[in-house]
């Protein structure tokens, strides 16, 4: 038996208007594995004289989101407009009139996942949020449905495309920061805010959303450590290639052995042999730690229409299920085995430390003895012969040191009138 479900799309942009396209194109084949046609009956945009790069009846577009809400015959709502306060209200709206809510919104759920989750819960309504995670990458479901049977060890990922294409383009094209990120733009892998994608915030919302789900509480975007990619140069990328590393935007989640949780993402040395290292480009991956499962990778594209697109259809699906076979807890389960998310200054890693230095005698015995004096162990030096503005670049890699303690030995460096420039602290991960 088909059945038929009425859907409408708040936002015809990148995404919404790629869900349209590929439902058109698909729908056929959707129909005959769910069972079930989904009809667009309405579609909300800001502005209905935009030109649209996709086709739809022009009758369809409307410009108020409530209107979908209001529509009896719409049953599942897409919410693909962006922002947080508006869809905010949208969403709350949408869930208290009883209809699915489907988004790609990560901003909204990191900052506001707590209580649109316990109000879909209150009234008995499913939330889905695969495209906000990953693009393409089906990680939502595998880390809420596939590896329920296991405690996560660590999350590690490459959650942000728009970066990985500007390091990707750095690396292997020569190019500088901002022709790099106008391509990403392009190409619609970037947030109407792109800072949010260089600065770290858009994997930021990413991670806080995986590591809620699989540590079952909302994570506060205050505990998380987040630095963008915007202070790596391209001599930090040469630097790192001689040192066998590759510089990544890393999403870290990890539980430590008192289930208290780390949750941290930063322009990140990966050695160049680990698998993270060869994603590029808009690509993202996602590797996941469980106890049972072991290791487990997952690669796809992050950002843009067609993936984006892909993983909303995907939710289509499991909405149109959950209306046809209601169930309880419908998009995150909340429980409370796991502690608290332990302050950034606690976390314990390997750094890469760039200083621009005056070239004269001593200058490397009286960083290396502020390192020491604070307890921070040197792994390697390198001086590059190069010279920019009075200063040549010195650059170290140290042992596993609190991010505090570092941080207070950089700002220590700092202030040393050998030191010319600020200093450039980078993590390093080796993924034990
Ligand atoms: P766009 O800016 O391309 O599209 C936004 C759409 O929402 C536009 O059609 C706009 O209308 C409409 N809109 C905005 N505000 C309102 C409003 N108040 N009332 C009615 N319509 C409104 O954004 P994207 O498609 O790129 O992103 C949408 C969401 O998906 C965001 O939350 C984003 O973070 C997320 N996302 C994006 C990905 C991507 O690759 N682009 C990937 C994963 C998630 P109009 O066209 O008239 O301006
Ligand atoms: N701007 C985001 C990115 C879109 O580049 O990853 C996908 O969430």
């Amino acid at each position: 038996m088909k059945t038929e479900i009425g859907i409408g799309l708040a936002g015809f942009g990148t995404v919404g208007s790629g869900v349209y396209k590929n439902l058109i194109r698909n729908g056929a084949l959707i129909e005959e594995r769910t069972g079930v046609a989904f009809a667009v009956r309405r579609i909300a945009v800001k502005d209905l004289a935009e030109p649209r790069k996709v086709d739809a009846p022009d009758e369809l577009f409307i410009t108020s989101p409530d209107d979908l809400i209001a529509d009896p015959s719409i049953r599942i709502v897409i919410e693909l407009m962006g922002g947080i306060e508006f869809p905010l209200k949208f969403i709350r709206k949408a869930i208290l009139a009883g209809k699915s809510v489907i988004t790609a919104n990560k901003a909204l759920l990191a900052e506001h996942g707590k209580e649109i989750f316990e109000l879909a819960k209150e009234k008995n309504v499913a939330v889905f949020y695969e495209a906000a995670v990953a693009g393409g990458i089906p990680i939502i479901k595998a880390v809420r449905e596939a590896f329920v049977g296991n405690r996560f060890e660590s999350i590690h990922g490459i959650l942000n495309g728009t970066s990985n294409y500007i390091l990707t383009r750095m690396t292997d094209a020569g190019l500088d920061f901002s022709p790099a990120l106008g391509e990403a733009q392009k190409l619609g892998y970037a947030e109407a805010d792109p800072a949010l994608d260089v600065n770290g915030w858009d994997a930021a919302h990413k991670a806080i959303i995986l590591a809620s789900l699989a540590y079952g509480f909302w994570v506060e975007p205050s505990k998380v450590l987040v630095e963008g990619i915007e202070k790596v140069t391209a001599s930090d990328i040469r630097f790192a290639d001689e040192l066998g590393y590759r510089i990544k935007l890393i999403a870290t989640i990890k539980a430590d052995d008192k289930d208290e949780i780390e949750v941290r993402v930063a322009p990140t040395l990966i050695p160049k042999s680990h698998v993270l290292a060869s994603v590029n480009g808009v690509f993202n991956a996602v590797a996941v730690r469980g106890d049972v499962v072991g290791e487990t990778l997952f690669y796809g594209r992050g950002a843009g229409q067609d993936p984006t697109s892909s993983a909303v259809l995907g939710d289509l699906a499991e909405a149109a299920a959950a209306l046809i076979s209601p169930r309880e807890s419908c998009g995150f389960a909340t429980h409370d085995l796991y502690g608290e998310c332990k302050p950034a200054a606690d976390s314990i890693s390997k750094y890469y430390l760039r200083l621009g230095v005056e070239d004269r005698p001593g200058v490397l015995a009286q960083i290396a003895g502020t390192l020491g004096g604070a307890g921070i162990g040197i792994l390697s030096v390198i001086q590059p012969e190069s010279h920019t503005e009075g200063s040549v670049p010195l650059v170290l890699t140290l042992h596993d040191a609190p991010y505090g303690k570092m941080q207070t030995a950089a700002a220590t460096l700092a202030s040393l009138p050998c030191v010319k420039t600020e200093p450039l602290l980078l993590h390093m991960e080796s993924f034990s």
